[in-house]
């Protein structure tokens, strides 16, 4: 059981609130809920932070205002916040793809980096990828999205490598389609598609989090984990799968 403060991005979703939820049963320390809108933060938050992380900088440093306020350490952070425009590739604006990087990636490293002096020994940092860091869904309107959860899994191993000396490990999951949030467009071809049969529910992923926040895999670092009912079987590194299926962009 950890006593420090779980620091949680995208605190709003459903796989957030999982995350929240299992870390306050377990009897860990608080949440801090990272949100533009921390009014709407759940109930396992003990804390919210405005911040909007298409501005990490500015997010960097008002996290960073608020550790060095903290008498508890950070015993974890999750980068639970992403965004999706579900466009085509050759119609994915600059902004698009900028505000893409940004929240998904950017945000990651800006925020885990103003954390390092405020980490307990033993921290643990999960980064959220997707199953579309391997793979496009036809007709693959996600190539900007796509492109930076590939880059928060290669975050996740230079991470690792630079503070692993320092005891924090890094690691990551990299869910397959959920339900709700930015959502799946065809829910019935993405289940079609899955070994397991069916959406991954956010407290599927929630429970992996737990696991690599926790002493229980205090020997794994720059890992990434597949929570995805074997979607990635078929349709990720292995390929071989072309379900018709896309995202719906919620953004
Ligand atoms: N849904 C899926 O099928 C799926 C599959 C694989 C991976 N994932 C990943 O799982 C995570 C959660 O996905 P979801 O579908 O549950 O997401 P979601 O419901 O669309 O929620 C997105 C979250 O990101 C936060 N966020 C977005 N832009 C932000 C900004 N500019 N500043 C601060 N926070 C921002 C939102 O917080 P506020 O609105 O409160 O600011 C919200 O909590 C994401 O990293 C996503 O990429 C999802």
């Amino acid at each position: 059981m950890s006593r420090g403060w779980l620091v949680l991005t995208g605190a709003t979703s459903a796989l957030g609130r999982a995350v929240a939820e299992r870390w306050t049963t377990a009897g860990h320390g608080p949440v801090l809920g990272l949100s533009r809108r921390p009014e709407r933060l759940p109930p396992a938050v003990r804390e919210g932070l405005a911040v909007d992380l298409r501005r990490p900088p500015e997010a960097a440093e008002r996290l960073g205002a608020w550790a060095r306020a903290q008498s508890d350490p950070v015993a974890g952070l999750v980068h639970a916040a992403g965004v999706v425009y579900a466009d085509r590739a050759d119609r994915t604006t600059w902004d698009e793809w900028e505000q893409t990087f940004t929240v998904n990636l950017g945000a990651a490293l800006w925020l885990a980096r103003v954390l390092l002096p405020h980490f307990a020994p033993g921290a643990s940092v999960v980064l959220v990828s997707s199953c579309d860091a391997w793979a496009s869904p036809r007709p693959g309107p996600d190539a900007a999205y796509g492109a930076s959860k590939a880059g928060v899994e290669a975050l996740t191993r230079h991470l690792a490598v630079e503070w692993g000396p320092a005891g924090v490990r890094v690691n990551c999951v990299r869910p397959g389609p959920m339900p709700g949030g930015m959502g799946v467009a065809d829910a019935d071809a993405w289940t079609a598609a899955t070994v397991l049969r069916g959406l991954v529910e956010p407290a599927e992923v929630a429970d992996v989090v737990l696991f690599l926040l926790s002493a229980d895999s205090r020997g794994m670092t720059g890992q990434c984990l597949a929570v995805d009912r074997g979607f990635g079987l078929a349709y990720g590194p292995a390929g071989g799968g072309d379900p018709a299926v896309g995202y719906n962009g919620t953004n």
